[in-house]
């Protein structure tokens, strides 16, 4: 009797038989099981409407975004391999990766404009639900969940600026933070900031930097809040995000005609 092994393809369709637990065919019964079932294609929906594969409509800007976080996740990771927080070796860091590093340089300019293409791709796609109306009910919460991504997606690139320790880096910082210090109840020198008692020592501007100036704490809180503390909230938020896609319905689409 012969062994799957031996057959041609045998091992592979004992493997396939062994993982998937749906029966092979192309019917759409099976089809639709095959997706619903297996971890990676379950994030595609089993059905997809034609209206939300047209470019035209969404531009892709969604979709491009998540790339092009994912590109900053992987590039960012690999730049961490070499970089250290500390104002002793920061900016000698970035110097090593720029000209002893192999592929460093390519590898930092990667992250750098993938992040700046992130933002504008963001922006675009925020502008994309706004003028689509696709921001009505039943999607206003995932417009609420956008709004928070598209904060921390400013705040990411916020904190990415620190991190190279050069002068650009210190006086950026430095007029962002003075600008908190003025923002509305939050900051000590703002509107209301003596209805919730901030001062100095304790507002907003005094939590990002971890003193009254930019320095080594500012540089530590910086690097944690860049590649901890803001990507984690942002991948789960954006888990949340595409489900609520889904569970609204799928994406949006142009008014619905006749017979669709
Ligand atoms: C990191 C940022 C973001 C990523 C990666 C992202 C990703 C996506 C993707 C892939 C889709 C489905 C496809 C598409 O419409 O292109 C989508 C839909 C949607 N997004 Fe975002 N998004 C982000 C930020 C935002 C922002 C800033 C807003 C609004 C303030 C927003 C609101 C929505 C809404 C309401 C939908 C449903 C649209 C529809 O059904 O037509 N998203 N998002």
């Amino acid at each position: 009797m012969k062994q799957p092994d031996q057959e041609p393809g045998g091992i592979w369709r004992e493997i396939k038989r062994s993982y998937s637990r749906v029966p092979p065919g192309d019917s759409p019964r099976s089809r639709v099981l095959r997706v619903s079932k297996t971890v990676w294609l379950h994030l595609h929906p089993p059905k997809v409407p034609r209206h939300s594969l047209r470019f035209g409509f969404t531009l892709g800007a969604g979709g491009i975004s998540f790339l092009l976080f994912l590109v900053t996740v992987v590039t960012g990771v690999i730049l961490m391999l070499f970089y250290r927080p500390t104002t002793e070796y920061a900016y000698a860091d970035m110097k090593y990766l720029d000209f002893d590093v192999p592929f460093g340089m390519f590898n930092r300019n990667l992250h750098r404009w993938a992040a700046h293409a992130m933002v504008i791709m963001v922006w675009l796609h925020m502008a994309r639900v706004l003028l689509t109306g696709s921001y009505k009910a039943p999607r206003q919460f995932n417009w609420v969940v956008g709004v928070i991504l598209l904060t921390l997606t400013m705040l990411l690139s916020f904190t990415g600026y620190l991190l190279p320790w050069d002068q650009l880096s210190m006086w950026a910082v430095t007029v962002g933070t003075n600008m908190a210090a003025a923002a509305p109840f939050l900051g000590h020198e703002g509107p209301f900031a003596s209805v919730l008692g901030v001062t100095a020592e304790t507002d907003v501007r005094a939590a990002l930097l971890g003193g009254s100036e930019v320095g080594a704490p500012a540089l530590l809180r910086f690097y944690v809040l860049h590649c901890v503390i803001l990507p984690l909230i942002m991948g789960a938020l954006l888990i949340l995000h595409f489900w609520r896609v889904r569970v609204d319905g799928g994406i949006s689409g142009p008014l619905r005609e006749k017979g669709r």
